[in-house]
């Protein structure tokens, strides 16, 4: 591996191979554990359907914006932030916000990403004929201590490990590899739980929206996981747009991105409520409802814990690229400022992160589990943190940035690569990145506060 001195920055090879990349951080439990529980607990497709128009309106643009400051300045989170707009080093603010954000995530993810990889092994071991997953194999395993512990190293070293070898050998090509593994498996879920009787009535919840249910908090929760789903106001696309070579187009890139994740959510959703709905179980679940409800469901049925163990083989393949793309954030900014060699950094920064992550898992048992702060246990605490309060700040900065303060030159020449003459788009992101979106995101923000009840 080239010395950081040494070395040209690392890019990704190629505009799929950054498509691929951008994809993989974008994918995650935010497609496979968030996006169901909180359709099941919200209404199904009246969430479904606010959540697509927060996509749009929310996402793409933000998305665009981090990929296009990223591509510009070609550096890190802080220091993109710091130089991006000429004699204004205050905004370096967002990327250090970011680190923190990246921080917290990744505290509470890989407590959630350990019980994924997990239910693997305990899902496989049952289909090989070993004892099932009970009623009590998740709450037995998430309010351990050592297990969940142990598998949350696991997870990180996994994660460092691929994030040591670089942009385009380790994060693109994991990627590239995982990626289309994860189409298969999910269509593979897809048509077990579509061919059951009574699976329509999982389908009707999901697509057939009751407007009546479209209400402000809805609204709001579906917001709020544009924001996590796409990986945005902290810095990681940004960091991922550093690396995207001049011939991708910004725009369109953001838009199959977005679609895609899309995409992989509702693919998700139709392996899920299906299924739900032919065994006659509980959508609103919670957050439970990945881990309680799938092996029940699938244990009902011929090749339950083979199905069961090819979906958690699923949701841990999703995790991968998502945690590899949160732990680039810091990582990135430590071999740039601190001439740092990667596999150093990775080790720091997984560590650091294991640090904050040991505090997130046993709050979910005996040992921490009555330690409140701000009324919150620590997973609580670093969720609500990150999610409801430095993303949509974040979110909101970098709107405005790339919306008022960035150069127009240097905000349409980032666009228009890749086309001949200007196009057509770049009037329409620049109005929603300067009215619409930080206006809705704002929204998101108060609310999480209580300042304001739509
Ligand atoms: N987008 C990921 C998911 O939906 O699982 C989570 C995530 C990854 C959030 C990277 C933020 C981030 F920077």
């Amino acid at each position: 591996m080239p010395k950081p001195s040494a070395m040209k920055r690392d890019h990704f090879s190629s505009g799929l191979g950054a498509f691929a990349a951008t994809l993989g951080s974008a994918v995650g439990l935010g497609n496979i554990w968030k996006f169901p529980y909180l359709t099941g607990s919200n209404g199904g497709a009246a969430f479904v359907l606010t959540y697509l128009l927060s996509v749009a309106l929310v996402g793409l643009p933000v998305l665009a914006a981090e990929l296009l400051i990223g591509r510009r300045t070609r550096l890190n989170a802080v220091h993109a932030y710091g130089t991006v707009v000429k004699g204004q080093k205050t905004w370096a603010l967002i990327g250090w916000a970011g680190m923190i954000s990246a921080l917290l995530i990744m505290a509470f993810y890989t407590d959630v990403a350990g019980w994924v990889f997990a239910y693997v092994f305990k899902a496989g071991a049952a289909a090989l004929g070993g004892p099932g997953l009970g009623p009590d194999t998740f709450s037995a395993l998430a309010g351990g201590t050592w297990e969940p512990l142990a598998w949350q190293a696991g997870v990180l070293v996994l994660a460092s490990g691929i994030i040591a070898f670089g942009v385009s050998r380790g994060i693109e090509r994991a990627t590239k590899t995982l990626m289309p593994i994860l189409l298969v498996l999910l269509v593979v879920c897809d048509i077990r739980a579509l061919t059951l009787p009574g699976a329509f009535a999982g389908v009707d919840f999901l697509f057939r929206p009751d407007f009546g249910k479209i209400s402000a908090s809805v609204l709001l929760a579906a917001l709020g996981l544009s924001f996590f789903k796409l990986s945005l106001g902290m810095g990681t696309m940004t960091t991922y747009g550093s690396y995207l070579p001049d011939t991708a187009r910004i725009a369109p890139t953001a838009a199959r991105v977005a679609l895609a994740d899309t995409l992989v959510s509702l693919l998700a959703g139709l392996a899920i409520f299906p299924a739900v709905f032919a065994f006659g179980g509980q959508p609103a679940g919670g957050p439970g409802l990945l881990f309680n409800t799938i092996p029940l469901i699938f244990s009902k049925m011929a090749g339950g814990p083979v199905f069961t163990t090819l979906f958690f083989i699923l949701a841990a393949v999703a995790t991968i690229g998502a945690m590899v793309s949160l732990l680039e954030v810091p990582v990135a900014w430590l071999v740039e400022k601190g001439k740092m060699r990667r596999p150093v950094a990775a080790c720091l920064t997984g560590g650091a992160m294991y640090a904050l992550g040991i505090l997130a898992t046993l709050s979910q048992g005996r040992v921490l589990g009555d330690v409140k702060v701000l009324g919150k246990n620590f997973f609580d605490l670093f969720d609500f943190a990150s999610s409801n309060v430095l993303l949509p700040l974040g979110g909101i900065a970098i709107a405005l940035v790339a919306g008022w303060l960035l150069a127009r030159k240097d905000f349409e020449a980032e666009l228009g690569k890749g086309y001949g003459k200007r196009p057509w788009h770049t009037a329409v992101l620049s109005a929603f990145l300067r009215f619409v979106t930080p206006v809705l995101v704002l929204a998101i923000l108060l609310n999480g506060f209580g300042v304001l009840r739509l």
